[in-house]
């Protein structure tokens, strides 16, 4: 196990408290502070800034450097050489598949991409208006209705099964939710379609004709899907752990998780960026902006800039904007003048000392909000698609953890209330 401790020497106690120290493989190596509360003590730390809350071999981040890495590769070599399903088997598996195991997995999830009628009649249901996310929210909690038969966590088979399903149900969904608040008919999945082509083509497509849809987009789709396809620990995937962790059934889980992905603080923000880029309006407005968000009195921040763990640049920011150039010179959209306005919103707040001393940077966010409204994808549903590329990595977070002993999660807190008094006598 390990020979390395922190000594924790504290005032009023004779002896100090040894903590056994673990090594990582990369990162920083972890105290283990399990024995404090039986030396009469709680860690504290609020929002998790500095706490490992798992063992897991899923994904690396060096926040100081911009590395991203999944089971070893990097974000960069995956959007270029890999696609969306591949990662999602190299996510849940540990390995790259062969191209028989490839083409095996592919079959499976798309084999299970039908949604059941009941969950179709659910999504129904909501008034056309209604948030996407509500919907989504709904409508995969509901999947855990569909499935009870085949959902014992114990058994590997059933949460293999489960992965096809979500992998494979999760655009689907996706597209009938669009297809419902649009008040058109939704189109059924058609297999000999890629994963990320199938997903525009039943968002897109007309019921009942041939798929059309631009190989360009279908590119740009599956690495839209991709470059979300996981992130560590982050709070999504911290409430699917958490909840998971009390032995429920995975689509419930993951219907928290998604539930987490909604605030503009995490997956919400990039329809935030879109609202923001709509509301500056023109690049005249950007220095009025960036004061704004050096204000501490004025709420309002740069949404799509800044990261918990990135102190340097978001490596899928990075893709994205390449991907963003490359989706709007296709549509013939190279002047946008909601990408002129992020491409120089980026550079001033890149060159400003506030932003710089913060360490604050463009995120995953930034950028895909301009590519998904090129795409025809509208503001409030941009999380339902980083929730679909998302699935992948909650589900392998899921799996990691109830495929090994594990523990409810039951964290304690720093109490600060009433003391025992005394109910008043009447
Ligand atoms: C995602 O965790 C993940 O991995 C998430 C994610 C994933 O793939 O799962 O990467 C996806 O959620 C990306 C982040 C999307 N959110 C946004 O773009 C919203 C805008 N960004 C922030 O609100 C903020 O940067 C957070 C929430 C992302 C991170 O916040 P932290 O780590 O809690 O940092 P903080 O709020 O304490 O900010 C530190 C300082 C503060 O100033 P001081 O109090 O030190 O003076 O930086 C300032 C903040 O005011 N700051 C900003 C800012 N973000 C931080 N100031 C202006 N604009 C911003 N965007």
């Amino acid at each position: 196990m390990t020979d390395r401790k922190a000594r924790l020497s504290v005032d009023g106690l004779d002896a100090s408290i040894d903590l056994p120290i673990y090594p990582c493989s990369a990162g920083p190596d972890v105290i283990d502070v399990t024995s404090l509360t039986k030396k009469g003590f709680f860690t504290y730390d609020p929002g998790f800034m500095s706490t490992a809350a798992c063992e897991s071999k899923i994904t690396y981040i060096d926040g100081a450097k911009g590395v991203l890495l999944h089971r070893g590769y990097p974000i960069e070599q995956l959007a270029e050489h890999s696609d969306y399903l591949e990662t999602c088997y190299l996510l849940l598996n540990g390995e790259l598949p062969s191209n028989e195991q490839r083409e095996e997995f592919s079959q499976a999830v798309k084999s299970h991409s039908q949604v059941d009628e009941s969950v179709a009649a659910l999504i129904k249901t909501f008034k056309q208006d209604a948030h996407p996310m509500a919907i989504m929210c709904s409508a995969v909690g509901a999947l855990a209705a569909v499935y009870h038969e085949t959902l014992d966590i114990t058994k590997e088979e059933d949460r293999l099964t489960t992965a096809y399903r979500l992998i494979g149900q999760m655009p689907t969904l996706a597209a009938m939710v669009h297809k419902h608040r649009q008040g058109e008919e939704f189109v059924a999945s058609d297999s000999s379609l890629g994963y990320a082509e199938n997903y525009l083509h039943m968002t897109f497509g007309k019921a009942g004709e041939a798929a059309k849809v631009s190989p360009v987009l279908a590119k740009a789709m599956e690495r839209i899907f991709l470059l979300h396809a996981d992130h560590e620990q982050n709070a999504s995937t911290s409430t699917v752990r958490l909840s998971g962790s009390s032995g429920t059934n995975p689509f419930a889980a993951i219907a928290a998780g998604i539930a987490t992905l909604w605030g503009p603080a995490h997956g919400g923000a990039n329809e935030a960026v879109l609202t923001m880029l709509q509301e500056i309006g023109s690049v005249d407005n950007i220095d009025t902006y960036v004061a704004k968000a050096k204000d501490k009195s004025d709420p309002f921040r740069l949404m799509g800039f800044g990261h918990r763990v990135y102190k340097n640049f978001d490596p899928r920011a990075k893709v994205m904007k390449q991907t963003c150039d490359e989706v709007l010179s296709e549509l013939g959209l190279a002047d946008d003048p909601l990408l002129a306005i992020a491409t120089r919103l980026e550079k001033i707040a890149l060159e400003d000392e506030y932003f710089i001393q913060k360490k604050l940077y463009p995120n995953v966010d930034f950028y895909s909000g301009i590519i998904m409204k090129a795409i025809g994808i509208p503001p409030e549903a941009f999380t339902v698609i980083f929730a679909t590329g998302r699935a992948a990595g909650w589900y392998a977070h899921w799996n990691e953890m109830v495929s090994a002993p594990y523990k409810i999660g039951r964290p304690r807190q720093r109490y600060t209330g009433y003391t025992t008094r005394e109910y008043p006598s009447k």
